[in-house]
């Protein structure tokens, strides 16, 4: 088999990366280890910025995004019993965040990528990537029983963390940066409907805590617990009673509750691995770099690696320049960087460390206060929080 580009990885960035190649008439062939079912269902982020939703509209995948997707002009901040709304529209000029699941763009991903009748293989086992230090990339793998070898042009490695790609690249050729926290968030979908329009972030003294939501009948929710948790210990009741007492505040707002649908945790970790090229490897997401969900940024730097990534191949193929691919990882890393920053220092202002003293806990509330009393403060949260423009050539 031959393609042009080879994307290992059907999460958001191997199947939006597919699909915008696909738009500049380059073929692509993506591979994946796990089922159609599987990929669809995977509860994950939430929040699109302004820049992923455009992405995903201006190409044709947006349709029922538009239809479905709730448009947020604010966030909550609460803490000390008050809550504080930011509002993100009016300190951005005119900026908003879309809630729509993970799952379901890629859902929506998927079906365009099938309805084009273009090459998706789910339940793909022993990907293997080589020759990428070559101008001769190969990508094996087995489907249903028989060996496949995928000769290309360029390989992108959109697998994931843990997934091969960046394993691949020869020990010492990446620079690793990483913080793990000391703490991780259980979360919950529940049959409710939303008892507020926006999100709340709340610093509690029992921990942090996220009020979020999927649907005009779902609420999504987080508790901050420990990394080690099990979610054994975690009953219908302990984790709608902790829920109320974190979000207890003057105005006594609290979330509905209803079933819960799904639960899951979710340890916490940075990292970057840069640069994002080697040779004719592209890493584009989560296999190169990871946030703690307190920002919001996953999902959406991935969608913005693979637009730099789809714009640099797309001149390659054109017109033979290198430059766009030359600047690829600079590009995406100044965004990377700003958005590691970013989730920190949100992750840092929101949650409470186990053993932490009074001097940290006072910083915090101290630099809670600021955010919400003064314009500048706020500014610098809302710009970061719906998206910073640059990057995107
Ligand atoms: P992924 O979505 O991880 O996709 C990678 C794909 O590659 C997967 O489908 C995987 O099965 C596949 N793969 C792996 N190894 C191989 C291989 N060897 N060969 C072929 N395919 C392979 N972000 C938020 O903003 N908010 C959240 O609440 C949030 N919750 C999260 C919860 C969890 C459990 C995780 C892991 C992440 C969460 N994130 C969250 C982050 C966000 O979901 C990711 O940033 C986003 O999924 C990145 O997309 P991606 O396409 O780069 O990677
Ligand atoms: C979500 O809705 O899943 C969500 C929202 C905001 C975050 C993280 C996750 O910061």
């Amino acid at each position: 088999m031959r393609t042009q580009v080879a994307i290992v990885g059907a999460g958001p960035a191997g199947l939006l990366l597919a699909h915008l190649l696909q738009r500049a008439g380059i073929e692509a062939v993506v591979v994946e280890i796990r089922s159609r079912e599987y990929a669809e269902q995977r509860v994950r982020a939430g929040v699109l910025e302004q820049g992923t939703v455009d992405v995903l509209i201006e190409n044709g995948v947006g349709a029922r995004l538009k239809r479905e997707g709730l448009v947020h002009h604010g966030v909550e901040l609460r803490f000390a019993g008050r809550g504080h709304r930011i509002d993100l529209t009016e300190l951005t000029g005119g900026r908003s965040i879309t809630v729509y699941g993970q799952q379901e763009v890629v859902k929506d991903l998927v079906a365009a990528r099938l309805a084009a009748g273009a090459p998706l293989y789910f339940e793909a086992s022993d990907v293997r990537v080589a020759g990428f230090d070559t101008d001769r990339p190969r990508v094996t793998f087995r489907h249903e029983g028989r060996e496949h070898a995928l000769d290309c042009d360029f390989i992108a490695g959109c697998d994931g963390f843990r997934g091969t790609c960046r394993a691949s690249i020869p020990a010492g050729s990446l620079a690793v940066h990483e913080r793990a926290y000391p703490f991780a968030w259980l979360g919950i979908l529940a049959a409710a409907a939303p008892s507020r329009d926006e999100l709340a972030y709340a610093n509690h003294e029992r921990g942090f805590a996220l009020f979020s939501m999927r649907s005009p009948e779902v609420t999504r929710l987080y508790l901050q617990v420990a990394p080690d948790e099990s979610l054994d210990e975690w009953s219908d009741d302990r984790v709608w009673s902790e829920l109320h007492t974190r979000f207890a505040g003057d105005d006594g707002w609290q979330p509905n509750e209803g079933a819960i649908l799904e639960r899951g945790i979710t340890g916490m970790r940075s990292f970057v691995a840069e640069p994002m090229r080697h040779g004719r490897l592209f890493l584009a997401g989560d296999a190169a770099h990871i946030v703690p969900p307190t920002g919001a940024k996953g999902l959406n730097l991935a969608v913005a690696d693979v637009r730099v990534l789809a714009r640099a191949l797309a001149r390659w193929y054109a017109a033979g320049e290198e430059e766009g691919l030359a600047a690829y990882s600079a590009t995406c890393l100044r965004r990377v960087w700003r958005a590691e920053h970013f989730s920190w220092w949100m992750t840092s202002m929101l949650h409470r460390a186990p053993g932490e003293d009074s001097f940290r806990r006072r910083l915090q509330l101290a630099q809670l206060e600021y955010v919400v009393t003064s314009r500048a403060a706020a500014t610098s949260l809302a710009e970061n929080y719906v998206g910073m423009p640059f990057g995107t050539p």
